[in-house]
């Protein structure tokens, strides 16, 4: 049996197992973060606080879809739509987008202030050409005296309700502009609690094979927390990449669309016991009508079950289903409709194994990145309006 892996701490929360739901637009909403946590705390490898030593750990920390500062400051009603929590939720953790240090000072405020947000994370990581071509995302952290302003921002205004504020990035623009080791030093000085790093450039949107290395680099560069992000398929991934970088904790994105259990299995892998949940599809089946019932509370039946259709072929990955169950799955619209069809999946049939550890969700290839002209002449920044890049962006 291996030691069991430290907790993570990100400002005054203990995070056990240290582990993180990375943001993921159109899919990290209450309902997915409810079902990723359930699975954790069903592995039962309770935490020595959970003896009556102190408050309890959080069992990972669940980032709600990304937000927008503007949208959040200007009274957006979609961008308040999507601060919604479950009464579960202990930690209310939310990804911020911004470009502007005052939008996003005043976002943080509001949703410490009037949310009772826990943890904010601040996203400089997208690698869409209609947000970098504007200065934002992943190339912001290339000016370096604005990326300051913004960080300082957030952790000011979070500052007088105790929340702590982390930044997600990129390695950088591409392999000759990289930025994470400058923005990693910048966001220490700023005061932010821990950094997360997806190990790719923007260039390489998905495509290649996350760094590792890169994350091992930036947890010998600076003194707070890294949490490494990037191709965790099985929790055995998630304890290697720990043990090759130093991560303090790592971030799962892809690896659980239609695989909430892998939350379970990291924690179990996490407190030193080898584990895979390898759910026969009628499990399977129950963690989906599960999913639908959280989403239904949330949003109704008729939005819960259009919501839901874009989440059944990652369900069903390497499971043999007839083509015209899966399709009939993916144009669901009512309850009732989705149980007749739940009940003619094959309950008995095992996981399949040959899914284990592959890739999921996207993928893509390499694209130059584009940028705003003259965006690589200059390094600082301070004072530039890319107000236009926080119009119409919706997270990556
Ligand atoms: C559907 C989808 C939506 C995403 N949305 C966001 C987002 O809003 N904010 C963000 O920082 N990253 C976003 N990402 C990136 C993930 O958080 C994560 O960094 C990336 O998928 C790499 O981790 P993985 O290999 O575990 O998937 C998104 C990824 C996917 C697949």
């Amino acid at each position: 049996m291996r030691a069991a892996t430290p907790a993570l701490t990100v400002g005054r929360h203990r995070v056990d197992p240290p582990v993180v739901l990375a943001p993921m637009a159109g899919v990290t909403n209450a309902a997915f973060r409810t079902l990723c946590r359930e699975q954790a705390e069903a592995a039962g490898t309770a935490g020595p606080s959970r003896n009556g030593k102190g408050a309890a750990p959080a069992a990972g920390l669940y980032v709600c879809e990304m937000i927008t500062s503007r949208g959040l400051v200007e009274g957006d009603e979609s961008t308040r739509r999507m601060l919604a929590f479950d009464p579960g939720e202990a930690v209310r953790s939310v990804q911020l987008y911004g470009v502007d240090p005052r939008y996003v000072g005043e976002a943080t405020r509001i949703l410490c202030g009037e949310y009772d947000v826990s943890h904010v994370d601040l996203n400089f990581g997208c690698p869409v050409p209609k947000v970098t071509r504007k200065g934002g995302g992943a190339v912001l952290p290339w000016k370096r005296g604005l990326l300051d302003a913004i960080l300082r921002a957030a952790v000011e205004a979070a500052r007088p309700y105790g929340v702590p504020v982390t930044m997600k990035t990129r390695k950088g623009i591409d392999d000759d502009h990289l930025t994470y080791l400058d923005a990693g030093r910048i966001a220490e000085q700023a005061g932010c609690a821990a950094i997360a790093l997806h190990g790719r450039t923007a260039a390489q949107h998905y495509s290649g094979e996350a760094d590792w290395d890169a994350i091992g680099a930036l947890v010998a560069h600076v003194g707070i927390p890294v949490l490494g992000n990037g191709d965790i398929w099985e929790a055995a991934d998630a304890v290697r990449m720990v043990e090759h970088s130093g991560c303090a904790g790592v971030v799962v994105g892809r690896g659980c669309l239609g695989r909430p259990w892998l939350f379970r299995d990291l924690a179990t892998v996490f407190a030193g016991e080898p584990a895979t949940v390898l759910p026969a599809l009628g499990e399977v089946s129950r963690v989906m009508r599960r999913h639908v019932g959280l989403l239904v509370e949330d949003m109704g039946e008729d939005r819960a079950c259009r919501e839901f259709r874009k989440h059944v072929s990652w369900y069903l990955k390497g499971f043999a289903v007839r083509q015209h169950l899966r399709s009939a799955l993916a144009l669901v619209s009512t309850l009732a409709e989705l149980d007749a069809l739940l009940a003619e999946l094959d309950a008995d049939q095992p996981f399949p194994q040959a899914a284990l550890g592959l890739p999921r969700g996207r993928q893509g290839s390499p694209r130059p990145v584009t940028l705003p002209a003259g965006w690589l002449s200059d390094r600082d920044g301070v004072g530039a309006d890319l107000a236009a890049a926080e119009v119409g962006i919706s997270g990556g």
